[in-house]
């Protein structure tokens, strides 16, 4: 009885900050030469607020040296980047009218300071539910988010939410099969972490959002997704949060940039029905001053696994501080039922309570 209190409890203090919009859903044909497959994002978007938003990101996330160190890169692309990010990044710039550099740039800059809640839940009929809100400190990237659907042969091969001019993914589903999530890991301070980016794309290391889109691509099952997003290097650490199509297929990944730091997979037995990662290991305690995992975590056990659906996952990731006034977009998805998979813009983010 008081858990139900709760759960109603909860569905009326959500009632502030509900509210979004689908953003608009572009499809790319993996059929299509890298360098042509994203021109619909200039149908889709203005692209001088693309350029103007671009800029900004740029300026405020990348120091100025950084665009010095890849020039090498860019005059060798092919060579440092592999195929299709070459020929896409090369594209996009074309058809935005940016320099492949600065298209290169804000790629690199979207990796940074993606701060993130990310919820792997079951059912108690072992229906896996999988939604996660984007956080991060530029209001412009709101204008700039897409649902992306991917095309081979003409059919969805898989689909995702990401940003105007980024290749890689953080959301993404690869449907009837697993669906994926990226939260960032770790707050090295910026300067280093740029140091790392660039020396770790020297030696061809692969972004993590490139590896979500390699995994959504080539995995056949979740067991094979979580296999290969634990084990091949990338250019820093990163959670990845997976959830499958049978009951018991859902963990967090907690990523080095050589390989697994831990695996924390759903184990409903034991009353692990669900796996809430922010962007701290979930085995220590968060910073005293970010709530996020521990509201998560009380709104979850308030919902109750019996109660877990797409829209009780939705209502948990629109509570503050879970949503906040960085939360860019929230995504919930279900590999099991692909049409489902629903992205919402939140126009303002959450304000307090
Ligand atoms: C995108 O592709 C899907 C799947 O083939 C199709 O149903 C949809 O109409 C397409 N949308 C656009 C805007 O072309
Ligand atoms: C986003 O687009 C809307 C509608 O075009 C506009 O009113 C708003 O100012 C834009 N937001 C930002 C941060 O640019
Ligand atoms: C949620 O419930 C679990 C299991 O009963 C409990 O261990 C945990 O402390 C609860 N968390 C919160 C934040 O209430
Ligand atoms: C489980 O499945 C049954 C039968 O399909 C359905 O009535 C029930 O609502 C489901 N329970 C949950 C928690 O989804």
């Amino acid at each position: 009885m008081i858990v139900q209190a709760a759960g109603l409890l909860l569905l009326g203090l959500v009632a502030s900050c509900r509210g979004g919009f689908n953003p608009v859903t572009v499809n790319i044909s993996l059929d299509e030469d890298p360098e042509v497959r994203w021109a619909p994002i200039t149908k889709a978007f203005d692209v001088e607020y693309l350029k103007k938003a671009a800029a900004e990101v740029i300026d405020t996330t990348v120091p100025k040296w950084v665009h010095h160190a890849v020039t090498p890169i860019v005059k060798a692309l092919e060579k440092y980047v592999p195929q299709p990010y070459a020929g896409e990044i090369r594209g996009i710039a074309k058809q935005v009218g940016g320099s492949i550099s600065d298209i290169l740039i804000l790629n690199f800059a979207y990796e940074i300071s993606a701060f993130c809640t990310s919820i792997v839940a079951q059912d108690t009929n072992g229906t896996v539910y999988h939604g996660r809100n984007l956080d991060y400190p530029h209001a412009v990237l709101r204008n700039m988010t897409m649902d992306v659907i991917f095309l081979k042969n003409g059919k969805v091969a898989y689909r995702g939410t990401s940003f105007a001019g980024y290749v890689g993914l953080w959301t993404g589903q690869s449907p009837n099969k697993f669906t994926i999530s990226g939260d960032q890991r770790g707050s090295e301070h910026w300067w280093n972490w740029w140091k790392n980016v660039v020396s770790a794309l020297f030696f061809r290391r692969t972004p993590v959002s490139w590896l979500v889109r390699e995994t959504l691509q080539e995995a056949e099952d979740f067991q094979e997704a979580v296999m290969r997003l634990s084990k091949i290097p990338i250019i820093t650490g990163v959670y990845y949060i997976v959830g499958g199509v049978r009951a018991g297929e859902g963990a967090v990944i907690t990523r080095d940039r050589k390989g697994p730091a831990d695996i924390w997979p759903l184990i409903p037995i034991n009353g692990g029905w669900y796996r809430v990662e922010t962007n701290f290991d979930h085995w220590l305690p968060p910073p005293a001053r970010d709530h996020r995992r521990d509201a998560a975590n009380k709104a979850l056990n308030a919902t109750g696994q019996d109660h877990i659906n797409m829209e009780t996952l939705y209502q948990v990731l629109s509570l503050y501080p879970v949503c906040n006034g960085r939360t860019v977009y929230t995504t919930i998805m279900s590999a099991a039922a692909p049409e489902k998979y629903n992205t919402l813009v939140r126009p303002q983010g959450c304000p307090p309570n």
